[in-house]
């Protein structure tokens, strides 16, 4: 590269690092509050540099009309490596959807088989995502009463804790246990993830053929004892509660400055979207009337993460009778693209979901991407809000090969940069430059920050 003069002015090292740019992408973004045009300069390693309007001293790629938005950090996939035999999914074929569907980060949970409880455990999972995954990836390593916290924080990207028995999770902590875990965990001063449910309030009476009574099985009820009983816990926990439901408990995690997230399937689905095992999931798809504020709630700003809790159980899973089809489904894929046509369709602003799907999770685990600002990972798309794709199974690249989404309407990025080098184009993935390991960079931000510009 022959740098320009003004390419020079920029090359001063800081912190050691070499400022000259090796790519500028040109085209609009949204910016201190309305749209503009923008050139983001990346250097070599792959982080943001220069942001301006008229950057030299690199080969410049315009991407017209479209938008150049940060990449999504989504925080509770499960990509089932290790898994059973059975199993669909591992980390190159979760990380290509992730790839595709806009993520550079996801946090893969540690209900595998087996589950990450330990450090040799934690190890071999690592060893299985390197050189295999297409996106970052943050691991997360289970909060148990037996498990070494101190041991497995120095390593893991976060804890996750079940409160409630899910896929491959059947015993769970509960008393003066979980008091005991919650303050050891927050010793470690690591994110916790949670998933809130109290299998107290479950009504475990009721045989469930259908999404609706797997709602009764597992009422809201049982998601707000539990949520009540950790913000009883230990003052410095960084806590994060897992797709919330309810837009009531939202609002009360909101008011105690805890971290949580929604998922697609909760704000977009309830318990009479469809009837069958492939709408079974923990916690339940709820009523339509909690949906919609739910929804609302999102759309105001007021749920700080989206998360997708990829769950990819096999269609032959599923189609178990009622009771025995496990819960969970995918949307790894998918979760981006979903609310990106939201946005297209005027029902929900561009920087609101910019900050529940971006710059929050990111900030959650410590990570700096998710907005386009000087020093973050240049984790960039190019999205073109003119071009809907209507989603269906046969054109997603999920081993289940099956979506609840089917026939929804989706705004797929056309291209994806990892660290300043594309690795999607024409929404096709066309290079694995190789995901990495991430850890909290920072310490993670415990109050969800308010909606804000995405950039300085
Ligand atoms: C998840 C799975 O299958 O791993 N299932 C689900 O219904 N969400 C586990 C979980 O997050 O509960
Ligand atoms: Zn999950």
């Amino acid at each position: 590269m022959t740098p320009s003069r003004h390419a020079t002015r920029r090359s001063s090292s800081e912190g050691g690092r070499s400022r000259e740019l090796a790519l500028i992408l040109a085209g609009r973004t949204w910016l201190g509050g309305k749209i503009r045009s923008i050139e983001i300069g990346i250097d070599e390693e792959g982080t943001i540099r220069a942001i301006g309007r008229s950057l030299r001293g690199a080969p410049r790629h315009d991407v017209g009309e479209s938008f150049l938005l940060p990449s999504a950090t989504d925080l509770h996939v499960h990509f089932r490596d290790p898994g059973r035999e059975s199993d669909v999914e591992d980390f190159a074929t979760g990380t290509l959807q992730a790839a595709l569907g806009g993520l550079g980060l996801v946090a893969d949970m540690p209900n595998t088989r087996p589950r990450v409880d330990t450090l040799d455990r934690l190890r071999a999972k690592e060893a299985r995502a390197q050189g295999r995954a297409l996106v970052d990836v943050l691991l997360y390593a289970a909060a148990t009463p037996r498990a070494s916290l101190d041991a497995l924080a120095r390593r893991a990207g976060a804890f996750k804790l079940y409160l409630s028995p899910t896929t491959d999770v059947d015993e769970v902590p509960t008393g003066a246990d979980l008091d005991r875990l919650l303050a050891r965990v927050a010793a470690t001063n690591l994110p916790l993830s949670v998933h809130a449910e109290d299998p107290a309030r479950f009504h475990q009476e009721i045989e469930p053929a259908n999404p609706p009574d797997w709602n009764r099985v597992r009422p809201v009820d049982a998601e707000r004892t539990a949520v009540d009983a950790l913000l009883r816990g230990p003052s410095g926990l960084r806590l994060h509660v897992a797709h919330v439901t309810d837009a009531t408990i939202a609002g009360r995690l909101r008011n105690e400055g805890a971290s949580f997230e929604a998922t697609p399937h909760h704000l977009l689905l309830s318990e009479r979207s469809g009837d069958g095992a492939k709408f079974k999931v923990n916690p339940p798809l709820r009523s339509e009337r909690r949906r919609r504020a739910l929804w609302e709630a999102f759309v105001r700003g007021e749920i700080p993460c989206l998360a997708s809790d990829h769950a990819p159980h096999s269609s032959e899973e599923k189609q178990r009778p009622f009771p025995l089809a496990p819960s969970g489904m995918p949307n790894v894929e998918t979760m981006l693209p979903l609310l990106l046509a939201r946005v297209r369709a005027g029902d929900l602003p561009l920087p609101i979901l910019l900050a529940a799907a971006c710059d929050r999770p990111a900030r959650w685990i410590g990570q700096p991407r998710g907005r386009i600002a000087l020093g973050h990972r240049a984790d960039l798309l190019v999205v073109d809000f003119r071009v809907r794709r209507t989603i269906a199974a046969r054109n997603l690249h999920a081993p289940c090969g099956w979506t609840a989404f089917e026939g929804w309407e989706g705004i797929f990025p056309r291209e994806h940069y990892l660290r300043g080098r594309r690795i999607v184009e024409g929404g096709e993935f066309v290079g694995g430059h190789g995901g990495i390991i991430v850890r909290p960079e920072f310490a993670p931000t415990r109050a969800p920050p308010q909606p804000r510009p995405i950039a300085e």
